[in-house]
């Protein structure tokens, strides 16, 4: 069966890393027709808006979609033309996997997940200003939104996740001790979720503080994390640094009907047309959307493929030491698959 899948290659150094990706999925022959689309200020150039109406109506169609990094201009009327997709397809769950890809740093083989809610919190951007005699911005004051059919969708997910992939235990991180009505909410929604669980996945709740200490001393105690929008936010990029930073970090934004893979990174306008951009992160998002398609297997041997060539060390991108340019490294992974 071939899949058809969108494919947005973004803006900066998106295209070229695109092409990488392109390249080694090309080289384990994974069954995918690519509808190739624009965004952000590559659509821009071409003369539509930001976000393409063409654009939209294709990842509704093929219901998966790879993006390279868009760059939002700044005062362009979208705060993120990332949130707007997201905003648009309800991806409520956003998965970030943090792999150990690079040994030699202060852990080795780490494996865990954070699930993190992507539509609620903080970061839904309720907040305003309020004035106090001549000062329009005497105070500034923000809602922290939490309903109890987000956290238990994100909740679920993150549960039916852990089942899916034969993970043991699920670790809710929350600030219920402050925040009881926000927080308490999202709490008891996730002990309601975990009882339909018990028989299979272990359940544990903890603070959102003691989990960024207990992630450093001994990451190895987690297994799935789900949290919600801003405290996700902060521990995935903590989960990132543990694993060799955001050149191997990946993220899925997951909705009910759409789910869109993309890397953590944004545009690096600064290292734009130079090839030297490290694909490994646009290259791991493909492998999370091999793993949702089924093709589980070509993933893991794309992953093999990238720790020996990363291990090796010597076709490898500026970022990781190395000299090789993004398409020298994407073809040393393609050459090194078994
Ligand atoms: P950035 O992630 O693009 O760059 C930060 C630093 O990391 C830069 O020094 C860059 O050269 C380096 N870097 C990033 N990716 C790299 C790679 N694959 N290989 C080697 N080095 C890499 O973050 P920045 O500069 O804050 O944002 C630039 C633009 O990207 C902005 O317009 C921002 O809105 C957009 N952005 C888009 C995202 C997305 O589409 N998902 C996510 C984050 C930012």
């Amino acid at each position: 069966m071939v899949h058809t899948v969108t494919l947005i290659p973004g803006d900066g150094i998106g295209p070229g890393i695109t092409e990488a990706v392109l390249q080694v999925l090309d080289a384990v022959n994974a069954p995918i027709e690519w509808d190739r689309q624009l965004a952000g200020l590559a659509a821009r150039d071409a003369g539509h808006d930001l976000l393409p109406q063409e654009t939209l109506d294709s990842i509704e169609r093929n219901r998966y979609a790879l993006k390279g990094p868009l760059t939002t201009p700044v005062g362009a009327g979208f705060r993120s033309i990332n949130v707007a997709l997201r905003k648009h397809f309800d991806l409520f769950a956003n998965v970030r996997p943090a792999r150990t890809v690079v040994p030699g740093g202060r852990y080795e083989d780490i494996d865990l997940v954070i699930v993190r809610e992507n539509t609620e919190g903080l970061y839904a951007g309720i907040e305003h200003y309020i004035g106090m005699r001549n000062d329009p911005k005497a105070v500034a004051e923000s809602v922290m939104l939490i309903t109890r059919y987000g956290s238990e969708r994100i909740v679920r997910h993150a549960f039916d996740y852990a089942v899916e992939h034969g993970r043991k235990k699920v670790t809710l991180v929350h600030k219920a001790n402050i925040l009881k009505c926000t927080q308490g909410l999202f709490l008891d929604v996730g002990r309601e979720v975990a009882r339909h669980y018990r028989d299979a996945i272990e359940f544990e709740e903890r603070i959102v503080d003691a989990t960024a200490m207990a992630l450093v001393l001994d990451p190895y105690q987690f297994d799935v994390i789900v949290t919600e929008n801003m405290f996700g936010d902060i521990l995935s990029d903590q989960a990132a640094g543990l694993v060799g930073g955001l050149g191997f970090a990946p993220g899925a934004n997951i909705g009910k009907d759409t789910a869109i893979f993309e890397a953590v990174h944004g545009s690096a306008p600064d290292i734009a047309g130079r090839n030297v951009a490290n694909p490994c992160g646009l290259l791991l998002a493909a492998c999370l959307m091999l793993d949702h398609l089924g093709l589980s297997e070509r993933a893991e041997r794309i992953w093999r493929a990238m720790r020996r060539t990363v291990i090796a060390g010597e076709t490898v991108t500026p970022d990781l030491g190395g000299t090789a340019g993004t398409d020298e490294f994407a073809a040393a992974i393609a050459a090194n698959l078994d």
